[in-house]
């Protein structure tokens, strides 16, 4: 797994040299996106990618969990986080497991609390506002793109297939629209933005929907990233395949 997961990153690194954040999105606060993270190396600021924090365990696309256990063994991440100003080392040599695309790694340091607290991850029992999803990201602008610039951008999503519907659809999607899957098995949601996610700067950014409390949960994270406005992508799926998170299809 790691093997191949360093080596579909590395080629996605090369694929992907204009490397843009949320293609037509709003620059956001962090604070309104809680436990949103960024992974980073320390010593260039390049980001591996986004995921989120919740009860001390980082979520991540398993392709950038492939690749972060790959470069623990030689060299630590910066887990950039907050504001976007405050940031911790995850040390050499730190483990994690994969389930379902998702990688967890439990973050031992305590991470200061501020605006951006913890993730609430979607559960069974919380109903969404279909109409409140919004993919968030910190891919940067240039060419020098995946070097982390504290801008973060949202975009809503206006579509969302249920994991069982996704799984019929895949094989249609176009390369860039399946992305890579390590997993075959991994549940999925297909979604469609406004905006799009773009290059491997957007890798794992997650997808939040407001429940009837108004509050943000998490309900996916970024698999890929086709940078069409309107075009499918895929979502790994945080939301245990709830049949309910399906919305903005005609048929
Ligand atoms: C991490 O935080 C330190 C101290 O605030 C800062 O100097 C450094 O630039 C930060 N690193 C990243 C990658 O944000
Ligand atoms: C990380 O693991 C490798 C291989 O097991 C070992 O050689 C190395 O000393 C470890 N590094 C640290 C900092 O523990
Ligand atoms: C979301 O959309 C689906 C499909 O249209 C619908 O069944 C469900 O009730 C909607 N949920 C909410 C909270 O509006």
């Amino acid at each position: 797994m790691a093997a191949a997961g360093i080596a579909s990153l590395v080629l996605l690194l090369s694929a992907s040299a204009i490397v843009l954040s949320i293609k037509d999105g709003q620059i956001v606060s962090q604070c309104d996106y809680p436990g949103i993270v960024a992974v980073v190396i320390p010593d260039n600021g390049a980001i591996i990618c986004n995921g989120v924090r919740s009860k001390g365990i980082l979520y991540v696309p398993e392709l950038c969990g492939a690749a972060i256990g790959d470069i623990l063994t030689k060299f630590p991440l910066v887990l950039v986080y907050g504001d976007g100003t405050k940031n911790l080392t995850i040390p050499v040599n730190s483990t994690g497991t994969f389930a379902d695309g998702i990688f967890q790694m439990p973050i031992t340091e305590p991470m200061d609390p501020d605006c951006n607290s913890e993730a609430t991850l979607f559960d069974s029992s919380m109903d969404i506002s279909n109409n409140s999803c919004e993919l968030a990201g910190y891919g940067a602008e240039q060419l020098a793109g995946k070097i982390y610039d504290g801008t973060l951008k949202a975009a809503p999503l206006t579509k969302s297939t249920s994991v069982q519907c996704c799984k019929v659809i895949f094989n249609s999607l176009t390369k860039s629209q399946q992305g890579v899957i390590l997993n075959k098995q991994a549940p999925l949601n297909c979604v469609a933005s406004s905006g799009a996610g773009c290059g491997l700067g957007d890798l794992g950014a997650p997808v939040y929907c407001r429940n009837s409390a108004g509050e943000p949960v998490v309900v996916g994270l970024a698999a890929s990233f086709p940078c069409e406005n309107e075009g499918t992508f895929v979502i790994y799926d945080l939301t245990k395949s709830d049949s309910g998170f399906k919305f903005g299809i005609s048929a």
